[in-house]
């Protein structure tokens, strides 16, 4: 058996994270500049069914059978060997690696499970369709954080851009006009499971209040795919802009994502907000390409770790 690879993209969200757990809509994209990657290799010397991880991006070198069962690794394994219905694994090595910054917002849990899912699966003879594909790393994202809505994981198993409400089936957008968005990493690990989990407890407090802000995101979002189909990309600059105040009232933006949004605005950008669960992460931005140097370098002065130019296209 030769050594199978697979890579899966990170992704951002354009509009609407958090408004969709709560069955609103929204629109995310692949972003192409940062990869996992997952190799699978035989392991001749082993006994069968001995798996071995590597992750030296997290310093995970184990055996899969020392690992806790509910390690999202683990997971992506077992789910695997239960949906090829093997009764035994051959012995494996699953070597992973990353260039999507863990806890940001860009989706490298998503992206993992789904290079891992790929690799796997072709591994053993029998390469997973997409929806089985994203339906597995579906599961997995439950062990990143409670309640997901499932976004991350279609954006980045149909490595297209996505307008996507909980529970429905997948669309794809089409995109009139190509735009191009900076990202802007506050460098602050935020995991989204408490983001997700202290918006939760808020909404269980005053369900009426966020349900609105809710409404608006959902709102904004099918305003932005109307835009994005017909190639009006003048008009996403002031739905990002609406869209990130929304955010802030449902108390998941922080000091240094609003500095980095007020950055870019103020250095010419059309318009921008954090981006996935928040708090910290990442932010981005709508630019011109003849903008994207003067925006890069204020978000740059204004605390951003690392930016990445990305160009959303048809
Ligand atoms: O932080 P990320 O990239 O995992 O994005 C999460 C997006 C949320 O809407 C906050 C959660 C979800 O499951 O959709």
């Amino acid at each position: 058996m030769p050594a199978i690879s697979s890579t899966a993209p990170g992704k951002i969200i354009l509009f609407g994270e958090h408004a969709v757990v709560y069955g609103r809509p929204a629109i995310a994209a692949p972003v192409n500049q940062v990869r996992a990657r997952a190799v699978v290799s035989p392991a001749p010397r082993a006994a069968p069914g001995d798996v071995h991880i590597q992750a030296p991006d997290v310093g995970l070198d184990a055996r899969l059978a020392d690992l806790p069962e509910d390690h999202p690794l683990v997971q992506v394994v077992y789910q695997v060997q239960a949906a090829l219905r093997l009764a035994r694994l051959p012995a494996l090595t699953l070597r992973i690696t990353s260039t999507i910054p863990l806890a940001a917002g860009l989706g490298s849990g998503a992206a993992v499970s789904v290079a891992c899912i790929r690799s796997l699966s072709a591994f053993l003879g029998r390469p997973l369709p997409d929806d089985r594909v994203s339906a597995i790393a579906y599961e997995v994202e439950k062990l990143y954080h409670g309640t997901p809505s499932g976004i991350d994981n279609t954006v980045i198993t149909y490595d297209c851009p996505v307008y996507f409400v909980r529970g429905k089936p997948i669309k794809t957008l089409r995109v009139g006009a190509p735009f191009t968005i900076l990202i802007g990493d506050t460098g602050i690990a935020s995991p989204t499971a408490a983001a997700v989990g202290n918006l939760r407890r808020l909404w269980q407090a005053d369900n009426s209040r966020y349900d609105t802000l809710f409404d608006a995101a959902g709102e904004i979002a099918r305003a932005a795919r109307q835009a994005i189909e017909r190639g009006r990309i003048e008009d996403l600059g002031p739905l990002m802009d609406q869209n990130h105040a929304l955010l802030s009232s449902m108390g998941v933006s922080s000091t240094k994502l609003d500095r980095l949004v007020q950055a870019a605005r103020k250095a010419g950008a059309w318009g921008a907000k954090l981006s996935g669960g928040g708090r910290g992460g990442n932010m981005i931005a709508l630019v011109s390409p003849a903008r994207a140097a003067a925006v890069e370098k204020a978000l740059r002065s204004a605390g951003a770790v690392r930016t990445i130019l990305t160009r959303i296209s048809p």
